[in-house]
């Protein structure tokens, strides 16, 4: 039994009932699935198999080293965002050649990180940015290999806050500045430009905008060519979304069928950096009812141990996730504000919500919460961040405990 699916009424983890895990681990609480994980790998991995490609696994999405070390070992490279991010990378056992860099804003520090580990590619975001890589590179009497990340002014028609390839967005080189940047940094003695990089956005359904900003990539490369230029690659970023809601979305297939006739013929390496639509799907965060509330003549609210804090998604994007009870339930059927315990009221995890009426103590599974959950948790209200379980082979394993008051205060004079 593999992914996170209703076995005998009640939600499962590659087999295994999430109540028993939740029971053992308590709440709220990140769990994974491990054969999901590796069978989206693999989806895009066998999707793009017809022409050389290399995923880099984009960390950001999710970073716990035991879902890192996962992805390495089925062949997949590491995109990273920060020197942290780095680290992290190699804790898990990447090697500086299958790690690329990016970054709006990366710091001399951790440029000269990625350079003296020698990391296969630095996504560059600007001129000036250049200008710093090559000045670390000559002092250090080496070359760094350097992507330039365009920025195609392409709508991703994704949610504002994750939509990255726009001009009025701070990230990449405008299109029209590409070439003549690379006229003048191609000579410079710390650099060696060995490919184009763009990333236009995150939760993309809509695969027409990525088809047209890889064309513009693979047409720039082709001039580059010609001002004798050579590039080995191109970096189409990451991006392919997944469904929320149950409707229909963009399959592996489909969004290869949309980049490879772009890129085949080109002679250029692929690199991709998907992160969300391996992992997402993946995860589910377990909490647990603390309160049922009935304003009057106003909403229902079911109080849940977990808010913002745990997953900030909805806070931040109006993100979408199906919020359901774990044990199969049987009470009148309601609507229902799921909300968090913070001071806050946007700390709301679904508005509106059709669902049995729950009960105290009801344990409740947020889905789809694999990709930018954990990652993103926070200390507000000093609440330390969940535990985080992967289901593998049948076994429910911690692979980060959860955060103690005394973890907090470590840090503190
Ligand atoms: C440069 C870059 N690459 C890859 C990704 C991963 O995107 P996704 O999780 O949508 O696949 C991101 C996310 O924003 C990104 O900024």
């Amino acid at each position: 039994m593999s992914g996170i699916q209703r076995t005998g009424g009640a939600l499962t983890c590659d087999g295994v009932p999430l109540s028993d895990i939740a029971a053992r681990e308590g709440t709220p609480l990140y769990v994974y699935s491990a054969s999901t994980i590796i069978s989206r790998y693999r989806a895009i991995d066998e999707a793009f198999a017809s022409h050389p490609h290399s995923l880099h696994y984009a960390l950001k999405a999710n970073s716990t080293l035991a879902v890192a070390r996962l992805l390495r070992s089925l062949g997949a490279g590491a995109d990273a965002n920060s020197g942290g991010e780095i680290d992290v990378a190699l804790r898990a056992g990447f090697i500086p050649d299958q790690i690329v860099f990016t970054g709006v804003g990366k710091t001399a520090g951790e440029l000269a990180q990625a350079i003296d580990l020698g990391v296969r590619t630095i996504n560059a975001e600007s001129e000036g940015e250049l200008e710093r890589i090559d000045a670390l590179a000559r002092a250090r009497q080496t070359r760094a290999r350097v992507a330039l990340r365009l920025n195609p002014d392409i709508d991703a028609k994704s949610h504002p806050h994750i939509s990255t390839g726009l001009k009025t967005n701070k990230f990449g080189i405008g299109l029209d500045h590409v070439r003549g940047i690379c006229q003048r940094m191609a000579g410079r003695a710390g650099l060696e430009i060995v490919g184009l990089h763009m990333h236009i956005g995150s939760q993309i359904t809509d695969l027409d905008p990525l088809a047209r900003a890889a064309s513009a990539i693979v047409r720039l490369a082709r001039e580059l060519g010609d001002d004798g230029i050579a590039i080995d690659h191109v970096d189409l970023g990451g991006g392919l979304g997944i469904s929320y809601d149950g409707s229909p979305v963009p399959s592996a297939a489909d969004y290869a069928a949309a980049l490879l006739p772009v890129v085949r013929g080109s002679g250029l390496h692929l690199v991709l950096e998907p992160g969300r639509n391996i992992v997402a799907p993946a995860g589910v965060l377990l909490s647990r009812v603390v309160d049922i509330k009935e304003q009057p003549g106003g909403k229902l609210f079911v109080i849940l141990d977990a808010g913002m804090t745990e997953l900030i998604r909805p806070m931040l994007y109006g993100a979408f996730h199906r919020i359901e009870p774990v044990e199969a339930a049987s009470g009148p059927e309601t609507v229902c504000d799921v909300v968090g315990p913070l001071c806050e009221s946007s700390d709301t995890l679904g508005k509106d919500r059709p669902m049995p009426r729950p009960g105290v103590g009801d344990l409740m599974a947020v889905l789809d919460a694999g990709a930018y959950g954990a990652v993103m948790a926070s200390n507000y209200n000093r609440r330390p961040m969940p535990a985080e379980v992967l289901v593998q082979d049948g076994t429910a394993r911690v692979i980060r405990r959860r955060q103690t008051i005394d973890d907090l205060l470590a840090l503190e004079a």
